[in-house]
């Protein structure tokens, strides 16, 4: 696997692969590589003749206050897990190389509405820094195909969505949710969880599940239904940010809706953590 770090070298070397006729599939993350991350680099190889992927810690995306300065930086052992799933190159530039202008780059790509509400309404600019960074790196890689985990389900709607109304010539490709045995989502951030908040954190997606039964069992009282589950999860030490159903497209449920989609993000001592369920109501 090759080691790029600058624009000219990745575009160098993708050159070469383009040249021998070959469909590049990309996937991008901020590393501390779990099997989640590992998931999608393995879907990568599946579908495409060269894998690229990045690891950079994109500090637009972070709100002041956030955790951009602990979040964990894990290159080398990164790397090892990247040659091991047969990815093809690794761009992990800078900070300097991707915003060589800092705080003053002045272009930035926004989408409003869908990203006005969940997660960003509860990190303003969120998006508008993922939006940004994912249009900078599918400029630099210029991929065929990119692949993106349905764990982060807004993030995914939101380049969705991009992709679509700027006319990237990319294929988006969701990939579904890699879980801990016990039904915890991985994430990076699980590592910041103390032995006592690991054990409780399943909790998360146990109530995703009961809300699903209730559903499919015939409740429609989404707001009773989403208090309840609320009220229990506060009451287990989670402090809950939204706890939303909604669907598929991320609009309030109507009654013909038959796909559906439970959100949450809740705090378990200074970890915000975030899970979803897709499901059918029939
Ligand atoms: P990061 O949190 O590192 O995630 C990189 C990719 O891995 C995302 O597409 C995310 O949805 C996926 N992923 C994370 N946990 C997963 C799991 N348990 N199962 C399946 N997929 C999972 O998301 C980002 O980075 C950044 O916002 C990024 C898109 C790279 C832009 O900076």
């Amino acid at each position: 696997m090759k080691i790029e770090t600058t624009i000219s070298g990745v575009r160098a070397a993708l050159r070469q692969a383009r040249k021998a006729g070959k469909s590049v599939a990309f996937v991008p993350t901020m590393g501390n590589l779990h099997q989640g991350h590992i998931e999608l680099v393995s879907e990568a190889r599946r579908r495409a003749d060269f894998v690229v992927a990045s690891i950079f810690v994109n500090p637009t995306q972070f709100g002041p206050g956030e955790d951009f300065d602990k979040y964990p930086r894990t290159l080398e052992a990164d790397a090892t897990k990247l040659v091991d799933t047969q990815c093809d190159l690794l761009f992990a530039p800078a900070s300097s190389e991707m915003y060589p202008d800092g705080r003053s780059q002045v272009t930035t790509v926004q989408l409003s509405g869908i990203t006005e509400i969940l997660c960003g309404a509860r990190r303003p600019g969120h998006f508008t820094g993922v939006a940004t960074v994912v249009s900078k790196l599918f400029n630099i890689i210029q991929p065929d195909m990119a692949l993106f985990g349905e764990k982060d389900y807004q993030q995914l709607a939101v380049i969705r969505r991009l992709v679509s109304e700027l006319c990237f010539p990319v294929t988006i490709i969701g990939v579904p949710t890699v879980r801990a045995d016990d039904g915890l989502a991985l994430s990076s951030r699980n590592g910041f969880l103390s032995e006592a908040e690991r054990t409780q954190a399943p909790l998360l997606h146990q109530t995703l599940c009961q809300l699903r039964d209730a559903v499919q069992q015939g409740q429609r009282d989404y707001a009773m239904l989403t208090g309840a589950a609320r009220a229990h999860l506060e009451k287990c030490g989670f402090e809950p940010d939204y706890l939303e159903i909604r669907n598929q497209d991320l609009d309030a449920p109507e009654s013909g809706d038959g796909k559906l989609v439970i959100l949450v993000a809740a705090r378990l001592g200074s970890t915000r953590l975030i899970d979803n369920l897709q499901f059918e109501t029939h």
